[in-house]
């Protein structure tokens, strides 16, 4: 069963049916005002952080589903009929009302056709500036006159999400709303400078303040008191909760449209004048759409595919990168599982994900690369999850006690390597990596740089970001147990597999992945001492791999701290696991034969139609040895489910060996526009990678969950492109080095590469799956693909 469709032209999914069996959500905002929101305009919005600065308020894990949100009501003045740009709040039935709605790049329009009206509500936030629009256009497609309301609704919130939910004998007396000039002020003022506002680009016939008032004490947001009897209470208080609701009559004869604009914004009652002025010129409001608009395309643009595979072509082009970069944005911490409790960088995911938009996003990359590396303890280890401002050099102190500051850095946010998780900081090398070649900045490798520890305490120490890495391969090289094996610590890349003093294959594989990228970087740097140290290194890690970590057909996933082996035959449960086979082939480690067996177990014992299991069978036997994993029910998250993390790198790794049919048939699996038929299993959105799908031991098995905050969308953008497609950014050089199904005979790639455009079209004429035997440029045979002057267009043709 299906819901609606990609429209691949505007770059656009459009949801025909609404009543979805879940809320399929868009992220708004590339810069500090951002809003998370679903199909029925539910959400919050918040300025930098949901955690410790939200403007509206969000009832997470509730029933009804996903509210408040961002509302319009029309009303009819004659029949006292209402309903909602949106289908929900109110919920009209949708045999009388149509609704649509549509997710774009950081935007989305609701639609609705009902009773001779046609309305439209579209949500951004432009560039440059603090405010969500609303902007909404109403139509009489009817024959008669009407005479009709607007009213828009929107909750504030208190800024930290703690406040907001608890303890309200403070918080609810020292906020209060007012209303002056057609602007609505929300006055946090229990903080210095706490101040949200709401406005329109019209005179308002009326207003609410005040929460209860508007909706009433005894309705909900389907019914609201003010909407149903036609007029705001045009209410004002300090203290309590408070709303944005501005209200307006007008008329419509036929054919007649009408456009409102809300402002939802950060800031006082004066910085909301210029804006109301600003937004007022509806000129504004469409040339920030055309801004928003070049801002993606100069994205998407800088990386086109076209390939026999149209679900690729479709998420490659337009929806994974969007993911990709919004991942890098936010991190883990804003959508409608992840609230604002855990706001910061994780360690891990940050690392693996500045890795993935290099070529689209180089400046936040690398941003996010230097504040992991300011978040490195000199002990090597990272702080497994942190605030980046931490670790900036400290603003001027404020002398105002309010509840709601951001802690600051100090030395208890230091946490030892009790709490320090085995893998976090080892992804940062290949990224590293990955950005200079991308970027050709090889003296990012010598910029200075402070680490955590000693910057709280007070020291400036600084090192360059190759000491930084040289650190960090060293930690991974000492951390070792009895059986040579990298130590488990709290956990590697499975938060749920707690080995502590036990030993994970998978850290050793990343090991030795981090060696081999680093030994890149120090050749082409000419620091060849570092190179021979590293490199046997790297050849006694990959010994110990293939000695130790073999069970036969697969590798183990670890040791427990008590010498058991797991993820071994022997074992019931947990058999198989597919992070660390994944990685024993995708680092090099294996040697080819064991390599090519293990990528057989991983098809023979994980593929499902829906993608990869995590492990199999499913633990159902709690055992702290093991860790959470085991307490977590058969089939979900960690335990047994398809978490589509580690999916791209079985791909990946597929591609290393040679395997296109076998990387192709995995990530079709888990690709989730070729789920967008069947969402009755599926249920969340096709346009978005889920953290988890359950898996086969689960009564839900298909059912999709947590989209977009997952590190599975930048890992299948990069797999995709880098391993798939082969499009390999090199120091000096562009490669091109496929690894594809035999039964492409085709398939081209537009890639800009430190300002030049390479148009790039491979030939697969006698059906390999890899190896180029011919490369052309311009018409020229060449052996490689040099960096060209940018700004300029190259064609070059790749024979397989
Ligand atoms: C979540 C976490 C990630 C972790 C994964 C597996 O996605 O964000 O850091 O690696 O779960 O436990």
């Amino acid at each position: 069963m299906k819901y609606g469709h990609f429209d691949d032209e505007n770059k656009e999914y459009v949801i025909d049916r609404v009543d979805l069996p879940t809320s399929w959500t868009n992220y708004l905002g590339v810069e500090d005002m951002a809003a998370v929101v679903n199909h029925t305009a539910g959400g919050y919005c918040f300025y930098k952080s949901p955690e410790y600065h939200r403007i509206s308020r969000f009832h997470g894990n509730s029933i009804p589903m996903d509210r408040p949100g961002f509302y319009v009501y029309l009303r009819d003045n004659e029949s006292s009929d209402y309903w909602s740009t949106s289908w929900q709040p109110v919920g009209k039935d949708l045999n009388k009302a149509k609704y649509t709605a549509r997710h774009g790049l950081s935007y989305s329009v609701y639609e609705c056709d009902y009773n001779g009206i046609h309305s439209e509500e579209k949500l951004s936030i432009p560039r440059g500036e603090n405010v969500l629009l609303w902007d909404v256009k109403v139509k009489n497609t009817g024959k008669t006159d009407r005479n009709l309301s607007i009213f828009s609704y929107l909750e504030f919130s208190f800024h930290h999400v703690m406040i907001d939910n608890i303890n309200f004998q403070m918080s609810l007396y020292c906020a209060g709303g007012s209303y002056k000039d057609g602007i609505i002020e929300e006055d946090l003022f229990y903080e210095e400078d706490g101040y949200q506002y709401f406005t329109a680009n019209f005179e308002p016939d009326g207003y609410d303040c005040v929460r209860d008032r508007f909706i009433g004490t005894y309705n909900t947001e389907t019914n609201p008191a003010a909407v149903e009897r036609g007029e705001c209470f045009n209410s004002e208080e300090k203290g309590m909760s408070h709303c944005g609701s501005l209200m307006k009559k007008f008329r419509l004869k036929p054919s007649e449209e009408v456009r409102f604009i809300f402002m939802l914004g950060e800031g006082d009652r004066k910085a909301a004048y210029p804006i109301k002025k600003k937004y007022s010129d509806f000129a504004n409001v469409d040339a920030a759409y055309e801004d928003l608009r070049l801002y993606w395309k100069k994205k998407t643009d800088a990386m086109l595919i076209n390939t026999p595979n149209e679900g690729m072509n479709s998420l490659i082009n337009t929806w994974t990168l969007y993911q990709s970069e919004i991942n890098v944005m936010f991190s883990r911490f804003a959508s409608f599982i992840e609230v604002g409790g855990r706001v910061g960088l994780g360690y891990r995911d940050t690392a693996q994900d500045s890795m993935t938009v290099v070529h689209s996003n180089p400046d936040k990359c690398k941003e996010r690369i230097v504040q992991l590396l300011k978040g490195l303890t000199t002990k090597g280890y990272g702080l497994h999850l942190f605030q980046p401002e931490w670790f900036e050099e400290a603003g001027k102190p404020s002398d105002f006690d309010s509840p709601t500051v951001v802690p600051k850095a100090d030395k208890s946010i230091i946490h030892s390597l009790d709490d320090a998780c085995s893998d976090d900081c080892l992804w940062l090398i290949p990224s590293i990596v990955v950005y200079i070649k991308e970027t050709g900045d090889l003296s990012f490798a010598d910029e200075m740089i402070t680490y955590a520890d000693t910057f709280v305490e007070g020291k400036n120490f600084k090192e360059s970001v190759y000491d930084h890495l040289k650190r960090i391969l060293d930690f991974s090289a000492e951390q070792v147990g009895s059986n040579g094996i990298c130590k488990g610590l709290r956990a590697d890349w499975n938060d749920c597999l707690n080995l502590g003093g036990g030993e994970s294959t998978l850290v050793t594989f990343l090991h030795y992945a981090a060696l081999e990228s680093f030994i890149e970087l120090a050749t082409k740097l000419g620091r060849t001492e570092d190179v021979e140290k590293y490199g046997k290194i790297a050849e006694k890690v990959k010994k110990v791999a293939n000695d130790v970590c073999w069970d036969g057909d697969w590798f183990i996933r670890g040791v427990t701290k008590s010498g058991r082996k797991i993820g071994c035959k022997e074992d019931e449960e947990g058999k198989v696991h597919l992070e660390s086979n994944a990685w024993a082939i995708l680092s090099g480690a294996a040697d080819e034969e064991k390599a090519a067996k293990t990528l057989d177990a991983i098809d023979k014992y994980l593929y499902t139609p829906y993608g990869l299991l995590l492990n199999t069978p499913s633990y159902t036997k709690p055992d702290p040895e093991i860790g959470f994993v085991t307490r977590v029910y058969p089939g979900l998250k960690e335990n047994g489910a398809v978490f589509s993390h580690p999916n791209p790198w079985a791909q990946a790794a597929a591609c290393k060996i040679g395997r296109g049919d076998i990387a192709m048939k995995f990530y079709n699996a888990l690709c989730p526009y070729y789920q967008n038929d069947i969402i009755e299993i599926r249920e969340s959105e096709p346009y978005s990678y889920c953290q988890f799908i359950a898996g086969k031991d689960h009564k839900a098995f298909g059912r999709a969950r947590h989209p977009f905050m997952t590190g599975s969308g930048g890992w299948s953008y990069f797999t995709a492109t880098y391993h798939i497609l082969g499009i390999k950014p090199d120091f000096d050089s562009l490669t091109v080095d496929p690894c594809i199904p035999a039964d492409w005979k085709e398939f081209s790639v537009s890639r800009v590469f430190r300002g030049a455009t390479y148009e790039i079209n491979v030939k697969n004429p006698s059906g390999k799956m890899k190896g180029v035997s011919e490369i052309y440029i311009d018409g020229a045979k060449a052996d490689k693909i040099p960096v060209f002057e940018a700004g300029t267009t190259h064609k070059v043709t790749v024979v397989m």
